[in-house]
């Protein structure tokens, strides 16, 4: 039984971490969600001032970078991994659209990827992991096994990720969740470091159209022809 690693990429909202959670459970790999980990450093520089709407002070947020410390934690009552920033568990908080709104511009620096970066690819020097993100396959792991690149309808994302936040009781409107979403995109897409872009040996899948399950059953063959 060869260990791989699956790298999963993908706009905002495609259901990158669904599938990732799916595959990581049937095989038995450790699931890691990078976008968590860009969402507590964003948080942390939330608290600290450091970022707002109009003003975004780099310079802080870079000098204190060692001082930012994330982990992922199991939570015991469901098994999934949350995370912890600095001892702090901050899984609920990170998810609301206050935190999207910032975390693209904290995303694009280029200090701050470069320590995550370093993290995510320690997380994986065993294999037997499915990572997500926007750069896994390009930058994170290039020679993983397996390069998955989600895309779904920007209408599609919105409704899913409005729903989810209903969900959890946030008052937010589709606009806005719209708005987000097409708005990280770009500032993804855009970026000088790392910007979001299928690896050329990634396979895409559009997945407007399918259930869960049946994205999962494809995806899973998929990745049983790798192992
Ligand atoms: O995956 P999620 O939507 O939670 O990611 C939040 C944001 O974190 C993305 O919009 C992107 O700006 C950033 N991100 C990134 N690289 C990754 C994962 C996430 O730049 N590997």
């Amino acid at each position: 039984n060869n260990k791989i690693i699956i790298a999963i990429d993908g706009h905002s909202s495609t259901g990158k971490s669904t599938v990732a959670k799916q595959l990581a459970k049937a095989l038995h790999y450790i699931y890691v969600d990078t976008g968590a980990m860009y969402r507590a450093v964003t948080l942390y520089a939330m608290r600290k001032g450091y970022i707002d709407v109009d003003h975004f002070d780099v310079r802080a947020l870079e000098s204190e970078l060692p001082l930012i410390r994330i982990r992922f934690e199991r939570n015991a009552n469901n098994g999934l991994a949350e995370v912890i920033l600095n001892d702090e568990n901050i899984e609920k908080e990170i998810r609301g659209l206050s935190v999207s709104r910032h975390v693209s511009k904290i995303a694009a620096v280029s200090a701050v990827r470069k320590k995550l970066v370093e993290q995510q690819q320690e997380m994986g020097k065993d294999k037997g992991i499915v990572m997500d993100g926007r750069d896994i396959g390009t930058v994170v792991f290039p020679n993983a096994e397996l390069k998955l690149f989600m895309t779904a309808t920007a209408k599609d994302r919105a409704e899913r990720r409005y729903l989810e936040l209903k969900e959890r009781g946030d008052d937010v409107s589709y606009e806005d969740v719209l708005k987000n979403v097409v708005n990280r995109d770009h500032i993804d897409s855009t970026r000088k470091d790392s910007p979001l872009r299928k690896a050329s040996d990634a396979i895409k899948i559009d997945n407007s159209n399918l259930t869960l399950d049946q994205q999962f059953e494809q995806i899973l063959i998929l990745a049983q022809t790798k192992i």
